[in-house]
Protein backbone atom coordinates (compact mmCIF):
# COMPACT_ATOMS: atom_id res chain seq x y z
CA UNK A 1 0.00 0.00 0.00
CA UNK A 2 1.21 3.30 -1.02
CA UNK A 3 1.42 6.81 0.76
CA UNK A 4 -2.31 7.70 -0.66
CA UNK A 5 -4.41 6.56 2.70
CA UNK A 6 -7.07 8.35 2.17
CA UNK A 7 -9.55 8.88 5.53
CA UNK A 8 -13.48 8.49 5.39
CA UNK A 9 -15.72 9.85 8.00
CA UNK A 10 -19.62 8.96 7.97
CA UNK A 11 -21.46 11.55 9.70
CA UNK A 12 -24.99 11.05 8.35
CA UNK A 13 -28.30 9.36 9.68
CA UNK A 14 -31.15 11.03 11.74
CA UNK A 15 -29.54 10.84 15.04
CA UNK A 16 -33.24 9.40 16.04
CA UNK A 17 -31.93 8.07 20.11
CA UNK A 18 -30.38 11.84 20.76
CA UNK A 19 -34.53 13.14 19.90
CA UNK A 20 -35.21 16.10 20.48
CA UNK A 21 -31.18 17.45 20.65
CA UNK A 22 -31.38 16.21 16.87
CA UNK A 23 -34.35 17.78 16.16
CA UNK A 24 -33.13 21.39 14.26
CA UNK A 25 -29.29 19.77 14.05
CA UNK A 26 -27.19 17.12 12.96
CA UNK A 27 -26.16 14.60 16.09
CA UNK A 28 -22.48 15.43 15.09
CA UNK A 29 -23.30 19.05 15.32
CA UNK A 30 -23.75 18.67 19.26
CA UNK A 31 -21.02 19.55 21.53
CA UNK A 32 -18.80 17.92 23.21
CA UNK A 33 -17.42 19.25 25.74
CA UNK A 34 -15.57 22.76 24.17
CA UNK A 35 -15.77 21.44 20.29
CA UNK A 36 -18.38 20.21 17.75
CA UNK A 37 -18.60 16.43 17.68
CA UNK A 38 -17.58 16.53 13.84
CA UNK A 39 -13.91 17.73 15.33
CA UNK A 40 -13.22 14.68 17.11
CA UNK A 41 -12.89 12.33 14.43
CA UNK A 42 -11.36 14.74 11.61
CA UNK A 43 -8.20 15.27 14.15
CA UNK A 44 -8.17 11.26 15.40
CA UNK A 45 -7.42 10.86 11.30
CA UNK A 46 -5.10 14.27 10.96
CA UNK A 47 -2.81 12.77 13.81
CA UNK A 48 -2.28 9.88 11.82
CA UNK A 49 -1.03 11.54 8.97
CA UNK A 50 -4.32 11.60 7.02
CA UNK A 51 -4.96 14.90 4.84
CA UNK A 52 -7.38 13.59 2.11
CA UNK A 53 -10.91 13.75 3.94
CA UNK A 54 -13.99 12.78 3.07
CA UNK A 55 -17.08 13.58 4.84
CA UNK A 56 -20.20 11.84 3.73
CA UNK A 57 -24.04 13.75 5.59
CA UNK A 58 -27.18 13.97 5.07
CA UNK A 59 -30.70 15.49 6.35
CA UNK A 60 -31.64 19.20 6.33
CA UNK A 61 -28.86 20.71 8.23
CA UNK A 62 -26.15 19.05 5.62
CA UNK A 63 -25.32 22.93 4.82
CA UNK A 64 -23.64 23.77 8.59
CA UNK A 65 -20.69 21.10 7.92
CA UNK A 66 -19.51 23.61 4.91
CA UNK A 67 -20.35 26.60 7.16
CA UNK A 68 -18.34 24.96 10.01
CA UNK A 69 -15.70 23.38 8.53
CA UNK A 70 -14.83 25.04 4.82
CA UNK A 71 -12.06 23.18 3.17
CA UNK A 72 -10.95 21.64 6.51
CA UNK A 73 -7.87 24.68 6.80
CA UNK A 74 -7.85 24.82 10.67
CA UNK A 75 -7.25 20.83 10.33
CA UNK A 76 -4.36 21.71 8.13
CA UNK A 77 -6.17 19.53 5.49
CA UNK A 78 -5.44 20.98 1.57
CA UNK A 79 -9.11 19.97 1.06
CA UNK A 80 -11.97 18.32 2.42
CA UNK A 81 -14.46 16.43 0.48
CA UNK A 82 -18.54 16.39 0.84
CA UNK A 83 -20.42 13.46 0.18
CA UNK A 84 -24.35 13.82 0.67
CA UNK A 85 -26.30 10.88 1.70
CA UNK A 86 -30.16 10.63 1.48
CA UNK A 87 -31.86 8.83 4.37
CA UNK A 88 -30.52 6.66 6.75
CA UNK A 89 -29.67 3.69 4.30
CA UNK A 90 -26.84 2.28 6.91
CA UNK A 91 -22.83 2.83 7.74
CA UNK A 92 -22.12 0.81 4.65
CA UNK A 93 -24.61 2.84 2.44
CA UNK A 94 -23.14 5.61 4.04
CA UNK A 95 -19.90 4.61 2.60
CA UNK A 96 -20.50 3.44 -0.85
CA UNK A 97 -20.85 6.97 -1.70
CA UNK A 98 -17.10 7.30 -1.39
CA UNK A 99 -16.17 4.96 -3.92
CA UNK A 100 -14.90 7.52 -6.54
CA UNK A 101 -13.06 9.37 -3.73
CA UNK A 102 -11.31 6.16 -3.03
CA UNK A 103 -10.22 5.64 -6.14
CA UNK A 104 -9.25 2.05 -5.35
CA UNK A 105 -6.62 3.27 -2.69
CA UNK A 106 -6.80 1.53 0.48
CA UNK A 107 -9.00 4.19 3.38
CA UNK A 108 -9.09 4.77 7.13
CA UNK A 109 -13.15 5.07 7.93
CA UNK A 110 -13.84 6.65 11.09
CA UNK A 111 -17.72 7.05 12.54
CA UNK A 112 -18.41 10.39 13.57
CA UNK A 113 -20.00 9.84 16.82
CA UNK A 114 -16.92 7.77 17.56
CA UNK A 115 -14.16 9.24 19.90
CA UNK A 116 -11.09 7.84 21.03
CA UNK A 117 -8.17 8.55 23.64
CA UNK A 118 -5.20 6.51 21.83
CA UNK A 119 -3.54 7.93 18.40
CA UNK A 120 -4.53 5.25 15.97
CA UNK A 121 -0.87 6.22 13.68
CA UNK A 122 0.76 3.16 14.91
CA UNK A 123 -2.70 0.85 13.90
CA UNK A 124 -2.54 2.90 10.52
CA UNK A 125 0.72 2.02 9.85
CA UNK A 126 0.10 -1.47 10.67
CA UNK A 127 -2.43 -1.73 8.05
CA UNK A 128 -0.33 -0.11 5.68
CA UNK A 129 2.77 -2.72 5.78
CA UNK A 130 -0.42 -5.08 5.06
CA UNK A 131 -0.58 -6.10 1.47
CA UNK A 132 -4.65 -7.10 1.56
CA UNK A 133 -7.35 -6.74 3.47
CA UNK A 134 -9.05 -4.95 6.55
CA UNK A 135 -8.09 -4.19 9.94
CA UNK A 136 -10.04 -3.18 12.90
CA UNK A 137 -9.94 -1.72 16.17
CA UNK A 138 -11.56 -3.48 18.62
CA UNK A 139 -12.25 -2.44 22.94
CA UNK A 140 -12.80 -4.59 25.74
CA UNK A 141 -16.34 -2.79 27.00
CA UNK A 142 -19.08 -3.49 29.70
CA UNK A 143 -22.08 -3.39 27.52
CA UNK A 144 -20.58 -5.16 24.23
CA UNK A 145 -24.80 -6.27 23.31
CA UNK A 146 -24.57 -1.95 22.12
CA UNK A 147 -22.09 -2.64 19.46
CA UNK A 148 -21.03 -5.20 17.00
CA UNK A 149 -18.72 -7.74 18.92
CA UNK A 150 -15.75 -10.31 17.89
CA UNK A 151 -15.91 -13.90 18.50
CA UNK A 152 -12.45 -14.21 19.14
CA UNK A 153 -10.40 -17.77 18.16
CA UNK A 154 -7.08 -18.42 17.85
CA UNK A 155 -5.95 -14.87 17.45
CA UNK A 156 -8.24 -14.12 14.73
CA UNK A 157 -11.59 -12.65 14.80
CA UNK A 158 -14.17 -15.48 14.03
CA UNK A 159 -17.34 -14.05 13.60
CA UNK A 160 -18.77 -10.64 14.41
CA UNK A 161 -22.30 -9.87 15.65
CA UNK A 162 -24.33 -6.60 15.37
CA UNK A 163 -25.53 -5.70 18.38
CA UNK A 164 -26.16 -9.67 19.93
CA UNK A 165 -28.31 -10.25 22.89
CA UNK A 166 -25.88 -12.63 24.37
CA UNK A 167 -22.63 -11.52 23.25
CA UNK A 168 -19.82 -13.96 22.27
CA UNK A 169 -16.66 -11.47 23.82
CA UNK A 170 -16.99 -8.02 25.57
CA UNK A 171 -14.81 -6.77 22.53
CA UNK A 172 -16.61 -3.92 21.05
CA UNK A 173 -15.90 -2.91 17.00
CA UNK A 174 -15.02 0.49 17.25
CA UNK A 175 -16.24 2.58 14.71
CA UNK A 176 -12.43 3.23 12.83
CA UNK A 177 -12.17 0.53 9.85
CA UNK A 178 -9.38 0.38 7.50
CA UNK A 179 -9.91 -1.35 4.16
CA UNK A 180 -9.04 -2.31 0.92
CA UNK A 181 -10.69 -1.20 -2.31
CA UNK A 182 -12.45 -4.77 -1.96
CA UNK A 183 -14.51 -3.18 0.33
CA UNK A 184 -16.83 -1.30 -2.29
CA UNK A 185 -17.18 -4.72 -4.25
CA UNK A 186 -18.58 -6.43 -0.93
CA UNK A 187 -20.63 -3.44 -0.11
CA UNK A 188 -22.32 -4.38 -3.53
CA UNK A 189 -23.59 -7.80 -2.85
CA UNK A 190 -24.83 -6.56 0.56
CA UNK A 191 -28.65 -6.97 1.39
CA UNK A 192 -30.49 -4.81 3.88
CA UNK A 193 -30.78 -5.82 7.59
CA UNK A 194 -33.63 -6.17 9.47
CA UNK A 195 -33.33 -2.84 10.59
CA UNK A 196 -33.07 -2.15 7.25
CA UNK A 197 -29.72 -1.08 6.71
CA UNK A 198 -26.65 -2.06 5.03
CA UNK A 199 -24.98 -3.21 7.65
CA UNK A 200 -20.77 -2.41 7.81
CA UNK A 201 -20.87 -5.80 10.37
CA UNK A 202 -21.79 -7.76 7.29
CA UNK A 203 -18.85 -6.09 5.31
CA UNK A 204 -16.47 -7.00 7.77
CA UNK A 205 -17.91 -10.34 7.92
CA UNK A 206 -17.20 -11.05 4.20
CA UNK A 207 -13.03 -9.91 4.89
CA UNK A 208 -13.25 -13.21 7.76
CA UNK A 209 -14.36 -15.20 5.23
CA UNK A 210 -11.93 -14.21 2.75
CA UNK A 211 -9.29 -14.89 5.41
CA UNK A 212 -8.15 -11.13 5.31
CA UNK A 213 -9.80 -9.20 8.61
CA UNK A 214 -7.22 -8.29 11.32
CA UNK A 215 -7.43 -6.47 14.59
CA UNK A 216 -5.50 -4.57 17.28
CA UNK A 217 -6.99 -3.91 20.95
CA UNK A 218 -6.85 -0.45 22.00
CA UNK A 219 -5.69 0.60 25.61
CA UNK A 220 -7.01 3.86 25.71
CA UNK A 221 -10.94 4.58 26.09
CA UNK A 222 -13.31 5.02 23.40
CA UNK A 223 -16.96 5.90 23.02
CA UNK A 224 -19.27 6.88 20.88
CA UNK A 225 -21.74 9.66 21.46
CA UNK A 226 -25.05 8.36 19.57
CA UNK A 227 -27.12 8.28 23.01
CA UNK A 228 -27.69 10.48 26.11
CA UNK A 229 -25.73 8.22 28.28
CA UNK A 230 -22.28 7.81 25.59
CA UNK A 231 -22.64 11.12 24.76
CA UNK A 232 -23.00 12.76 28.48
CA UNK A 233 -19.77 10.43 28.76
CA UNK A 234 -17.76 11.14 26.14
CA UNK A 235 -17.75 15.01 27.55
CA UNK A 236 -16.34 13.67 30.95
CA UNK A 237 -13.61 11.57 29.20
CA UNK A 238 -12.73 14.98 27.10
CA UNK A 239 -13.12 17.25 30.02
CA UNK A 240 -11.22 14.90 32.21
CA UNK A 241 -8.24 14.52 29.57
CA UNK A 242 -7.99 18.36 28.78
CA UNK A 243 -7.61 18.51 32.72
CA UNK A 244 -4.90 16.36 32.37
CA UNK A 245 -3.53 18.62 29.52
CA UNK A 246 -4.47 17.28 26.50
CA UNK A 247 -5.45 19.33 23.56
O1 LIG B 1 -19.83 2.92 17.44
C1 LIG B 1 -19.46 1.68 16.94
C2 LIG B 1 -20.65 0.90 16.41
O2 LIG B 1 -21.22 1.66 15.32
C3 LIG B 1 -20.25 -0.50 15.94
O3 LIG B 1 -19.84 -1.30 17.05
C4 LIG B 1 -21.42 -1.19 15.23
O4 LIG B 1 -21.01 -2.42 14.72
C5 LIG B 1 -21.94 -0.30 14.10
O5 LIG B 1 -23.07 -0.88 13.47
C6 LIG B 1 -22.32 1.06 14.64
O6 LIG B 1 -23.41 0.91 15.53
P1 LIG B 1 -24.61 1.97 15.75
O7 LIG B 1 -25.91 1.29 15.53
O8 LIG B 1 -24.41 2.59 17.09
O9 LIG B 1 -24.38 3.04 14.61
P2 LIG B 1 -25.24 4.34 14.32
O10 LIG B 1 -26.49 3.99 13.59
O11 LIG B 1 -25.36 5.15 15.56
O12 LIG B 1 -24.27 5.11 13.32
C7 LIG B 1 -22.96 5.48 13.71
C8 LIG B 1 -22.46 6.55 12.80
O13 LIG B 1 -22.48 6.11 11.43
C9 LIG B 1 -23.30 7.82 12.84
O14 LIG B 1 -22.79 8.67 13.84
C10 LIG B 1 -23.16 8.38 11.44
C11 LIG B 1 -22.85 7.18 10.56
N1 LIG B 1 -24.01 6.78 9.73
C12 LIG B 1 -24.97 5.93 10.23
C13 LIG B 1 -26.08 5.57 9.46
C14 LIG B 1 -27.12 4.61 9.99
C15 LIG B 1 -24.13 7.29 8.45
O15 LIG B 1 -23.26 8.09 8.00
N2 LIG B 1 -25.22 6.95 7.68
C16 LIG B 1 -26.19 6.09 8.12
O16 LIG B 1 -27.15 5.79 7.36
Amino acid sequence: MGEELKGIILAGGLGSRLWPLTKVTNKHLLPVYDKPMIYYPIETLCAAGIRDIMLVTGGQSAGDFLRLLGNGADFGLKQLYYAHQEGEGGIAAALRLCEGFADGEPIVVVLGDNLLEDDIAPYVRKFESQKRGARLLLKEVDDPERFGVAELSDGRIARIEEKPASPKSRYAVTGVYMYDARVFEFIEGLSPSQRGELEITDVNNRYIEEGALYYDVLDGWWTDAGTFESLFRATQLIAASREAGGT
